[in-house]
């Protein structure tokens, strides 16, 4: 008997390739790897970035690979999700990025973001990466609410992070003592609905 099958695949929604929440204008966000940690410690211990992360005390390799290895176990587990990034043109090794503390029942967020080597920095790399980590978070992993925590000298980050719709939601007044000095950690966030209406979703 010779069956005929038509198989109709009408169904099947036409994805593009510039539509992976992976992948932005400028930049490729893939799986971190202990492979990436020479590229990470080359500006990890720098003065600058141990400014910007408030954490100011050098961090050895074999601290940056426990580091690694525990965010790893955390994608296994849904925790948190950590991305490597990657410059699209050149394939450079740019920094990392996340989004951690997932909160599978409010559907919440936190999210984080370093260009590590400054000449990459007010390239465009971040405001690339925060878009595609909204859409990760609120396309893929189904958040509903995305926070961020920055300092209050970081005013590159702040315009970043407003140009992507987070709003100023609290401060903690002079809680965090860097250089010494103490500075206001400011609190951000952006719920779905705004990220939807902003990018006419
Ligand atoms: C903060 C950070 C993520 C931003 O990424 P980036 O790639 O440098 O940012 P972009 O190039 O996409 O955008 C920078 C924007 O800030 C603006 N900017 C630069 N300096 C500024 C300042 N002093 N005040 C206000 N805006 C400023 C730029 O003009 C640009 O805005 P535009 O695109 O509207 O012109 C990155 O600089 C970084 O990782 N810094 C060090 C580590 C760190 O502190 N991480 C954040 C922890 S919360």
């Amino acid at each position: 008997m010779n069956i005929n099958l038509k198989i109709n695949i009408n169904f099947m929604p036409s994805f593009e390739i510039s539509d992976s929440p992976f992948e932005g204008k400028q930049v490729k966000l893939r799986a971190l790897e202990l492979t990436d940690l020479p590229q990470i410690m080359k500006h990890w211990n720098t003065y600058e970035t141990r400014i910007g992360l408030g954490r100011y005390i050098p961090e050895s390799i074999e601290q940056r690979e426990e580091w690694i290895k525990k965010v790893t176990k955390e994608n296994q587990s849904g925790k948190s999700y950590t991305f490597t990034i990657i410059d699209k043109q050149t394939e450079e090794f740019l920094g990392t990025c996340a989004l951690q503390r997932i909160n599978p029942v409010s559907r919440n967020a936190s999210l984080s973001v370093v260009i590590l080597n400054p000449e990459n920095q007010n390239q465009g790399f971040g405001t690339d990466t925060v878009n595609s980590l909204l859409k990760i978070g609120f396309d893929v992993l189904n958040l509903h609410r995305i926070e961020l925590h920055v300092f209050e000298f970081l005013k590159s980050g702040i315009h970043v992070y407003e140009k992507a719709g987070f709003k100023k939601t609290g401060v903690r007044r002079k809680s965090s003592f860097i250089a010494g000095k103490y500075y206001d950690d400011i609190i951000m966030d952006i719920l779905e609905e705004e990220y939807r209406e902003m990018n006419k979703l």
